[in-house]
């Protein structure tokens, strides 16, 4: 079975999905982790986000291990994952996301690392073209302030520096520029369950989320 779970940033997606493979025992493909690692690639200088061949052909240098702990990408041996929660990592991310090739190719990766496997796939588009056919999709939502509100505290956390305006501007200009893409714009799947999780705990959305599961399997 596949599980979908779809949102923007900061909706508490990655959380909810997390904790949901635990709970199921199936492995977790964090789809925006691989976006971002391309971007790392980038910003170190071994790719180039503005070009469309170096962009596609990145993706031949990172290797990818999915399992219930979640995802993690190496790069030339090493595993990247931990430095790819980076403002201009993310940036670089959403540029390479308007490159309809370049989803393509990422596309058929993602569908071959979980080919067989019962899978809780997050990112902006698994319920609408990693898998379409997804048994259960799930569009997570909050409020842009909240979402803000919830990286500033994450970054506060991690010792980082940060600035709240600055993450909410940055945070509205990118739904801007996923969702406005020519190609492949992010938009809840039409079957996708809406969840707005503004004001909410996670245990609370996880209950809703595990009794939708259970539905569909009474
Ligand atoms: O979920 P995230 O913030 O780690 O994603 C980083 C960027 O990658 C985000 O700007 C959108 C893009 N992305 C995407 O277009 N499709 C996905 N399935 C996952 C991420």
């Amino acid at each position: 079975m596949i599980i979908a779970i779809d949102g923007p940033a900061g909706s508490g997606k990655s959380t909810l999905a997390k904790e949901l493979s635990k709970r199921l025992g199936v492995p977790y493909l964090e789809t925006g982790l691989l976006y971002r690692a391309v971007g790392y690639l980038c910003l170190k200088g071994k790719s180039r986000c503005d070009d469309v061949e170096s962009t596609v052909k990145s993706l031949d240098v990172l290797e990818v291990k999915v399992d219930v702990e979640g995802t993690r990408v190496f790069y030339e041996g090493n595993d990247i994952s931990g430095k790819l929660n980076d403002e201009r990592v993310g940036k670089l991310a959403s540029q390479v996301a308007t490159i309809p090739e370049f989803r393509e190719k990422i596309n058929d990766l993602f569908r071959n690392l979980v080919k067989g496997k019962s899978a809780v796939v997050e990112g902006r588009d698994a319920g609408t073209h990693i898998f379409p056919n997804a048994e259960l999709k799930f569009f997570i939502t909050a409020s842009p302030e909240e979402r803000a509100k919830r990286r500033y505290n994450q970054l506060l956390k991690a010792g980082k520096e940060a600035d709240y305006r600055e993450i909410l501007n940055a945070i509205v200009e990118r739904d801007k520029r996923d969702s406005s893409r020519a190609k492949y714009p992010f938009r809840p799947a039409p079957d996708a369950i809406v969840i707005d999780t503004t004001g909410r705990e996670v245990e609370e959305v996880l209950r809703e989320v595990m009794e939708r599961i259970n539905e569909l399997h009474s």
